[in-house]
């Protein structure tokens, strides 16, 4: 459920969100008084219309071309002109932020997941662990449609293009977990695209990165028996598991799977019966999504979802 609280422009957790919030206050207070302002001439100017078969006063003040100039032109080129000024002050701070960041990595929005990619190969999804208190570039590319990446706390939204390949860097001040959501419509389950940023302290990052780079630890028991399931079934058709012949790339790569927290793009708690939900009937978790129905009988199941929870 935590994942469904917080995340909000309001409450930026890193330097890029925290100057983007600095701009709300000043166009909200400017929104309030434009709007003040256009109320009162609109409840002046009825006033005047419901007097307007009286005969004219010629005493009353008329205010006509000066008016129209002062208020409709040259106050509003002031407010749009200091609105672009600071705008762009913003975007320059900005695009420079990230300079120096030591880690890249590549995020590619696929329907309806994120595959997150480090250099050092390490591979997972749907969630992206960096650092806390440095940046972080993020390569964003699609393999599909068009997505958009936005995690409120921390930094701008950016389109995720096939094709193309967009920078952007996040840094959150402290340790935590920030939500992110796809930002641009595509398709069913677009609603469902769930990211989640994993800040935490840097050395306890490069050892989550090192981990994640290593192939699956060879099972046993009823886990072993669960991946002799695994590779003989659909799954291995779709999904990666390191150290093992599971190479398809359609699906998120399973190698640490049981070190994530959510499943299915942050849909669900990663638990070993959601877990076995989703392999048995995946239409009911995500409605729309690629991934097949895989019936098998119980015992199956459960040795094939013992393999997987054991995938940390
Ligand atoms: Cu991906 Cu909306």
């Amino acid at each position: 459920m935590s994942l469904l609280l917080g995340a909000s422009i309001l409450q930026p957790a890193g330097p890029a969100a925290r100057s983007i919030a600095s701009l709300w206050p000043w166009l909200l207070w400017a929104s309030v008084v434009a709007v003040v302002v256009v109320v009162v001439l609109m409840a002046v100017s009825m006033r005047r219309r419901g007097r307007l078969d009286d005969p004219v006063d010629s005493t009353e003040p008329r205010w006509g071309v000066g008016f129209i100039i002062i208020a409709g032109v040259a106050v509003p080129f002031v407010v749009l002109a200091a609105t672009y000024v600071m705008s762009l002050v913003e975007m320059r701070e900005l695009a420079s932020g990230g300079d120096g960041a030591e880690t890249t990595i590549e995020v590619i929005g696929r329907t309806w997941w994120w595959e997150v990619r480090y250099p050092n190969g390490a591979t997972t999804a749907n969630e992206i662990h960096i650092p806390a208190g440095e940046p972080v570039m993020l390569e964003l590319t699609s393999a599909d449609v068009i997505h958009s990446f936005w995690v409120p706390e921390l930094q701008v939204k950016v389109d995720q293009i096939p094709g193309r390949t967009s920078e952007l860097w996040i840094e959150a001040d402290q340790p935590g977990q920030y939500r992110g959501q796809c930002a641009e419509y595509c398709g069913l389950q677009h609603a469902n695209m769930i990211v989640q940023v994993v800040a935490e302290e840097p050395e306890e990052f490069e050892r989550w990165l090192d981990e994640q780079a290593r192939p699956a630890a060879d099972p046993e028991g009823l886990a072993a028996e669960g991946r002799d399931v695994f590779m003989s079934t659909t799954c291995v058709g779709c999904h990666t598991i390191g150290g093992t012949e599971a190479q398809g790339d359609l699906g998120p790569d399973l190698t640490h799977l049981a070190s994530r927290d959510t499943l299915a793009a942050g849909v669900m708690d990663n638990t070993a019966g959601n877990l076995a939900q989703l392999v048995t009937d995946p239409q009911s978790v995500k409605p729309g999504m690629i991934m097949p129905p895989t019936q098998l009988p119980d015992e199956q199941t459960e040795a094939l979802v013992a393999y997987l929870m054991e995938l940390e």
